[in-house]
């Protein structure tokens, strides 16, 4: 290692956050707190703050974008200009372009488009405060807003991201892990089936590590769609009787 590198894990394997290579960050997630949407959700995944907002589905505009077969999911990724230490300047970047597409793909993959045709479901992720990983808890926070919504889905979609640090696969990066790190990979899936809706790579791993990503990250979804479901549970004061076997 380079001497002047800023060394991301411990002798007794701790992350600078004090976390073992498979633990998450603390996160707690709001159904329906805004009342003029259809739909909404708060998260706080580490220090990210997200709010989604979910209006539909509603007949698209303009008319030339409707698609007679089935909705079209828009969700607009958008950061505040104070979400992060370097002022954001307001305003679409390629970055979140990106990001709003990769959630688009992946909420469309689990909500059931095809009762829908030529609608539109709207899904407005503001984040209010970054600190990595912001992709994955805007989608994570998404899902359960449409749920909040009413909108008929396969699944909820869950999603976490591992990566590489000093050498080592650990999950759910941290903002500087994120930065100093070798590789950062967020991985979104429906639960029930395992199918894999959003999955990115910045850096490089090799295949071996990349299992090991995506054993850590699929360990990892089941509490957070506990926690989602929670969520919903308690905005509806529903008492949780399982899923039976
Ligand atoms: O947030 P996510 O990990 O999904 O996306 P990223 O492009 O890997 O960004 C990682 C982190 O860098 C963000 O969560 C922010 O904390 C930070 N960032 C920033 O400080 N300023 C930006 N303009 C963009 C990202």
């Amino acid at each position: 290692m380079e001497a002047n590198k800023i060394k991301l894990i411990n002798e007794d394997n701790l992350r600078l956050d004090g976390r073992s290579f498979n633990e998450l960050r603390p996160i707690k997630i709001q159904a329906g707190i805004l009342n003029r949407a259809d739909g909404s959700a708060y998260i706080e995944w580490g220090g990210n703050k997200i709010m989604v907002g979910v209006y539909g589905p509603k007949e698209a505009y303009p008319k030339h974008s409707q698609d007679i077969d089935h909705a079209i999911v828009k969700a607009r990724y958008n950061m505040a200009a104070f979400s992060v230490d370097e002022r954001k300047r307001p305003g679409p970047d390629r970055r979140t372009m990106e990001i709003s597409k990769v959630i688009s793909e992946a909420l469309s993959s689990s909500i059931m488009i095809e009762q829908f045709p030529r609608a539109e479901i709207d899904v407005y992720i503001e984040v209010l405060q970054a600190d990595a990983g912001t992709r994955i808890a805007g989608l994570t926070a998404a899902t359960v807003a449409l749920a909040d919504a009413g909108v008929p889905m396969r699944d909820m979609v869950v999603g976490c991201t591992a990566g590489k640090v000093d050498g080592h696969m650990v999950l759910d990066l941290s903002k500087e892990e994120d930065n100093y790190g070798e590789a950062d990979i967020p991985i979104a899936i429906m639960p029930k089936t395992g199918e894999i809706v959003l999955m990115q790579m910045d850096g490089d791993v090799t295949e071996d590590e990349l299992y090991q990503a995506m054993d850590m990250i699929f360990e990892a979804t089941k509490r957070i769609s506990q926690i989602q479901r929670e969520a919903l549970l308690n905005k509806y004061k529903i008492q949780d009787i399982g899923e039976g076997e």
